[in-house]
């Protein structure tokens, strides 16, 4: 069965819309990540899907159940963490995870959440004490106090080190190989290729594009680019090599890569010019988000 299911999604703020019909389908037992820029409306679907906010329009059903129907049952069986959480400053962790799980009937020993995390020993620290990556992880660790099927994280490691990203990567891994439905959101290309089975492209409440990172790269990427750098390589810049220069390197892009780089090996030998530096990029995710939506992201 599918594990999430949006159908014609609609919402707006006053006249701000966010949603605008936007279908999705999450495959049971896949981490899914939703990516977008500011204001794609990432937050308002996860918080639809997680029952806090209702549609205006259109449809959502989490686990089978429909999110406004069946929203005590729902919010059971799915865990969540908010694009900001808002922890209890003056409890601590042991605490605040004995009164987040308070909430639920079904539950995981403490003990094993605060090893999961990494945090067994600031069990008894307050929340404030802790670092900005050891909240982050906190919150995942509050995001599975249910023992839930289905976790809705929302951007789990903006504003983290890459250290402190690892590690929540690490853990999302683990949520999937417990057999959990991942559905996060984010903004950042490589975390979306690091995690994601599968990729939504999200811009201005719509889906533009979905699916596993190469078939994004494929459908959407275009052509890998060259990158060369080194002395007397100006020549580049004449047809029929037509090279751009960019921060101290030449750049195109290549439909065969292996034989245009075969050429220019020749013609650096022929122009007595000193090759540097010669890489092949492929197309990636940063380039498919820029075809689609015509702008960087972040
Ligand atoms: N409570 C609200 N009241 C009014 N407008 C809102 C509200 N929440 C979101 N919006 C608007 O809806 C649109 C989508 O917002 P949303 O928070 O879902 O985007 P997002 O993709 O999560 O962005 P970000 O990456 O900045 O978190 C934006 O234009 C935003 O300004
Ligand atoms: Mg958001």
């Amino acid at each position: 069965m599918e594990a999430v299911v949006v159908r014609q999604a609609a919402k707006r703020y006053g006249t701000q819309v966010a949603l605008d019909g936007l279908d999705l389908t999450v495959a049971t037992g896949q981490v899914v990540a939703v990516l977008g820029p500011n204001g794609a409306g990432k937050t308002t679907l996860l918080e639809v899907l997680e029952g806090l906010r209702d549609l205006d329009q259109g449809e959502a059903r989490v686990l089978g159940l429909d999110v406004r129907r069946d929203r005590r049952k729902l919010k059971e069986r799915i865990g969540v963490s908010l694009q900001a959480t808002a922890f209890f400053d003056r409890l601590t962790l042991r605490e605040t995870l004995r009164l987040y799980g308070s909430f639920y009937r079904r539950g995981m020993p403490l003990t094993e959440l605060l090893n999961w995390v990494g945090l067994s020993a600031q069990a008894d620290a307050r929340i404030v004490q802790l670092s900005g990556g050891q909240q982050q992880r906190a919150a995942l660790a509050l995001a599975l106090v249910n023992n839930p099927d289905l976790v809705f994280l929302d951007e789990p490691t903006t504003g983290l080190d890459p250290g402190a990203r690892q590690s929540i990567w690490k853990l999302v891994r683990e949520m999937r190989r417990g057999g959990r439905t991942v559905v996060l959101s984010t903004h950042y290309m490589e975390e979306a290729t690091a995690l994601a089975d599968h990729v939504v492209v999200v811009d201005q409440g719509r889906v533009l594009a979905e699916g596993t990172v190469p078939e994004l790269v494929t459908a959407y990427g275009g052509d890998a680019s060259l990158e060369v750098a080194g002395e007397g390589l100006e020549y580049l810049a004449e047809p029929p090599y037509g090279f751009a220069a960019k921060g101290g390197r030449w750049i195109r892009s290549s439909s065969s890569p292996p034989a245009d780089t075969a050429r220019i090996l020749e013609s650096v030998q022929h122009h007595g010019a000193r090759l540097s530096h010669l890489a092949i990029l492929p197309a990636s995710l940063e380039t498919v988000f820029l075809r689609l939506t015509g702008r960087e992201l972040s």
